[in-house]
């Protein structure tokens, strides 16, 4: 059992470390992510479409959301583990929030990374990231029979 556990342990950190070897040579790591998650919610928030609908839910909070949003860029790109959060709940209580929205989001994520990524691999894989994301809170918040979203 605790060969099991050791042996388990040691896997999770070799892929932790050959992700985070895959991301750093495409120009990817916690800095960047850091910044990548303030320059795009500077932008959300001075966005007169989504501006307001983030600012609806999280004024008084942003603080805690860019560091909630830089541990979840870590945990997909670096694999490290650190974001535990469930994004579905957490959306379902954002008021007005609708499908176009989500092609505004994503718009707006894209010009970010276009103007910041080091590299394109890294443009490339946050995008895909991003949009891949996207698409499953899509399906999960407003094409899931068993949700009930407010209206
Ligand atoms: C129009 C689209 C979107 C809107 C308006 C939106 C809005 C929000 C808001 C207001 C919160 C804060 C919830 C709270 O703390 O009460 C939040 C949390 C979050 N969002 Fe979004 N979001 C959108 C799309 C996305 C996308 C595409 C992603 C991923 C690529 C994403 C990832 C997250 C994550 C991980 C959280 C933290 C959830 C938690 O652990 O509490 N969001 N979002």
């Amino acid at each position: 059992m605790d060969e099991d556990l050791r042996a388990h342990t040691a896997h999770r950190a070799a892929m932790q470390e050959k992700a985070a070897a895959d991301m750093a040579a495409i120009g990817i790591d916690a800095d960047f992510l850091a910044l990548m998650v303030e320059t795009f919610y500077g932008r959300i928030q001075a966005d007169p479409i989504l501006g307001p609908v983030f600012e609806a839910r999280l004024a008084g909070r942003w603080p805690e959301h860019l560091e909630r949003m830089k541990m979840f860029w870590q945990s997909v790109a670096l694999r490290n583990g650190v974001y535990s959060g469930r994004p579905v709940p957490a959306h379902l209580k954002v008021g007005g929030l609708n499908e176009p929205l989500f092609t505004n989001w994503l718009a707006l994520f894209g010009q970010t990374l276009d103007d910041i990524c080091p590299t394109p691999e890294a443009r490339n894989f946050l995008m895909a990231t991003a949009e891949r994301i996207a698409q499953s809170l899509i399906l999960s918040i407003f094409h899931n029979p068993a949700v009930r979203p407010p209206v």
